[in-house]
């Protein structure tokens, strides 16, 4: 399974180690703000083991991101399908980090790297993104990685009962627009 590494981050395979950090990222209220709910801890574990089955089948997916300096765990970043619902195809990237690790350009980086792979190594056409319309953290970072909002395809999540975190939000970024940055 490929780790992707950059200047300041390794994108790499989940270990036990990461249970315990990321439960409790998991359960941060500020990191969930997005989100509908809190993970408990077993959810955070199985979902912890879904993109590590995913990588082992794949060799690409939700990977776990390191701080190289420290070793320290600070989230997920990666690809994967755009979730079941969703009113655009393909494969979306995305990431959640520990709030400790914001506003460090980490996400982005991250992502970047991912986005690279995407395109350079599963020659992707395009790779989209979707968060709600609220998330304004997240739609920065796809703002910095060159993708661009695509109004048309905005929706509400019908699993998402009426309020704030209903409406999603897509962009997009086709493999001959990253190239050329
Ligand atoms: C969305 C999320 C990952 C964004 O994290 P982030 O740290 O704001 O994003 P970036 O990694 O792009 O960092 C950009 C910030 O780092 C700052 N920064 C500091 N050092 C930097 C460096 N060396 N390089 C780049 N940026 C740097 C930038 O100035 C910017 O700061 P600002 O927010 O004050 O403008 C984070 O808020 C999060 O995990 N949220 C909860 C989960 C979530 O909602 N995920 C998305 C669901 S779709």
């Amino acid at each position: 399974m490929p780790e992707l590494r950059t200047e300041r981050l390794l994108l790499r395979a989940w270990r036990e180690s990461d249970v315990e950090p990321w439960a409790a990222l998991n359960a941060d209220p500020e990191v969930r703000e997005h989100f509908p709910d809190l993970l408990t801890r077993e959810r955070s574990r199985e979902a912890m083991t879904r993109y590590q089955a995913d990588l082992d089948r794949r060799g690409w997916g939700w990977w776990a991101v390191e701080a190289r300096a420290t070793g320290e765990f600070v989230g997920v970043a990666g690809l994967g399908p755009v979730d079941e619902g969703t009113p655009v195809d393909g494969v979306q990237t995305g990431w959640r980090l520990a709030r400790s690790a914001w506003g460090h350009g980490y996400a982005t980086e991250a992502a970047r790297a991912a986005v690279a792979f995407g395109f350079d190594t599963l020659h992707l056409p395009e790779i989209v993104a979707v968060t709600t319309a609220g998330n304004l953290r997240s739609r920065a970072v796809m703002r910095r990685l060159g993708m661009t909002h695509d109004p048309a395809h905005d929706f509400d999540d019908p699993a998402v009962p009426e309020g704030p975190l209903r409406r999603n939000v897509v962009y997009r970024l086709r493999a001959d627009a990253w190239r050329t940055e």
